[in-house]
């Protein structure tokens, strides 16, 4: 199935880009956990899934070198152009158009790892009640694409979070733009069976606390604004976001109590 064509999805996702290219230090723990697990290695193939402004990208291609690769999957064909634009410095990255039907167009045990960070939970719709199949599948799909031994690396939002309840709470036009977030959020029980189904073992899962980091009120009120292209206005964006999530001054900086599960899993 193609990506249906949405009007207004075009501009969420570029607003998502502005957010984390003009902010990129706010979401700076959450990235660090991702890359401290996936531990990615000189001469490693790895494949992306949500490549968005390329946060994940560009960093983990400068640790895998010129013999390796990054294989980065999005459905926007803005974000992989995007990448393929700022990719000065020829860092070893192909960008891939993905379908919806989540099959990855790379052969059985092609990559030594896959490693995704705040997408997984994208790949269904409460609001076309997918339920789990588009998950499941993608799973599926990233053990086939693992070579043996090979690891899965998932960085995402959890069911029963603060962060959770915050995304539920801007499933509507006005603070997330143009859809809301008609997304649903696995459960440690569920992600362990999605992964046992696919035939992983040794799977780790652990919430985490990755707060995201601010210099001042203002900048939490222009990111959130951003990050969801909302259309009301920043200060609302940031009253609304306070109302789920821990808002906290610490020396000279601020954060927002963002979490994060990251599973650990094995072919
Ligand atoms: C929240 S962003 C995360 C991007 C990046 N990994 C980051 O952490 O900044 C989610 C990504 O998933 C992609 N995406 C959204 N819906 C999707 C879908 N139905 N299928 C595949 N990718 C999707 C978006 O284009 C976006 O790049």
């Amino acid at each position: 199935m193609k990506a249906q064509k949405v009007s207004g999805m075009g501009e969420r996702w570029e607003n998502y880009r502005v957010a984390n290219s003009k902010f990129p230090k706010v979401r700076i723990r959450e990235l660090t956990r991702q890359l401290e697990l996936t531990n990615p290695q000189n001469g490693e193939t790895i494949a992306e899934v949500g490549t968005g402004n390329g946060y994940l990208t560009f960093a983990l291609a400068c640790k895998v070198g010129k013999n390796g690769r990054i294989i980065t999957y999005d459905y926007q064909k803005s974000n992989l152009d995007f990448v393929n634009n700022h990719n000065k410095n020829g860092l070893p990255i192909t960008t891939i158009h993905q379908n919806i039907d989540y099959d990855f167009e790379l052969s059985n045990e092609s990559v030594d790892k896959v490693s995704s960070i705040a997408t997984l939970h994208h790949y269904d719709d409460r609001s076309n009640e997918t339920g789990t199949n588009g998950r499941e599948k993608a799973i599926k799909e990233f053990y086939r694409i693992l070579k043996k031994e090979g690891k899965l690396i998932i960085g995402d939002v959890a069911q029963g979070t603060p962060s959770q309840r915050h995304f539920d709470s801007i499933d509507n036009p006005i603070d997330c733009a143009p859809l809301g977030h008609p997304h649903d959020f696995l459960t440690e029980r569920l992600a362990r069976e999605l992964c046992s189904k696919a035939g992983f073992r040794n799977v780790k899962f652990k919430i985490e606390k990755v707060p995201w980091e601010f210099e001042s009120e203002k900048q939490a009120q222009q990111f959130l604004h951003t990050i969801h292209n909302a259309k009301c206005s920043p200060q609302e964006s940031f009253e609304h976001a306070k109302k789920t999530l821990e808002w906290w001054k610490e020396g000279n900086k601020f954060y927002l109590g963002w979490e994060l599960f990251y599973l650990m899993a094995e072919k």
